[in-house]
């Protein structure tokens, strides 16, 4: 597919940029994907990920958080407006964005979260996920909306739970199912927006 044609997208990232690296790779590999990574945005000057995004020649645009959303809301739109974003891919960005943001962007802005919603909203979701003796956990990826971790769902990835586990080694076993859901959920948003993707891994033993 012909560069000018693919879609821009911006990374919101906050810290390591694991999903972040996923999506990148993908569009940089995959000649045929139907968009490109052409903006990192993050409200934290040391976040890992911004490494990559460097040495991948990515543009960044870091904001220092002075913790209120209009400051950075105001400063970043005319970012995404001039380099022309299509979709955001938020990716572990810890900044929640105002209904203002959303309306103004006025196009599609996604969201990974680290379980299978509508359960375990919010944080700490491995912990919590384990605590109910539930046998199942996984990610979503869906559509921002003014609501935190809602939104229409795009895409889900469901892994077993194994036995004596901790939230540590949960997260491990569920960070590179994100980043296949994530790839293949943007990809496919794009060619078609209203599929929703859903991925069952069987291969965890319990
Ligand atoms: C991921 O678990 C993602 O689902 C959540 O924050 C984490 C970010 O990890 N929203 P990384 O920065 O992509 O490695």
């Amino acid at each position: 597919m012909s560069d000018h044609i693919k879609k821009n997208v911006a990374i919101f990232i906050s810290g390591r940029g694991s999903n972040m690296k996923a999506l990148v790779d993908d569009m940089l590999t995959d000649r045929n994907h139907p968009a490109k990574p052409s903006l990192i945005v993050s409200n934290n000057s040391n976040a890992e990920g911004l490494k990559y995004a460097k040495k991948k020649n990515i543009d960044s645009f870091v904001f220092s958080d002075h913790g209120k959303n209009d400051y950075f809301e105001n400063k970043t739109l005319p970012v995404l407006q001039s380099r022309k974003i299509d979709i955001i891919c938020l990716a572990g960005f810890m900044k929640i964005l105002s209904k203002e943001f959303i309306t103004s962007f006025a196009k599609p802005i996604l969201n990974i979260h680290p379980s299978l919603l509508p359960s375990f909203r919010g944080l700490n979701t491995h912990e919590r996920v384990i605590k109910t003796g539930s046998l199942i956990h996984g990610a979503t990826v869906h559509k921002v909306t003014a609501k935190i971790d809602d939104g229409p769902i795009l895409g889900q990835i469901v892994i077993k739970i194994p036995k004596h586990t901790t939230p540590k080694k949960l997260e491990q076993l569920l960070l590179p199912k994100e980043h296949k859901l994530y790839k293949r959920v943007l990809k496919e948003f794009i060619f078609e927006r209203n599929k929703t993707i859903l991925l069952m891994e069987s291969s965890t033993n319990i």
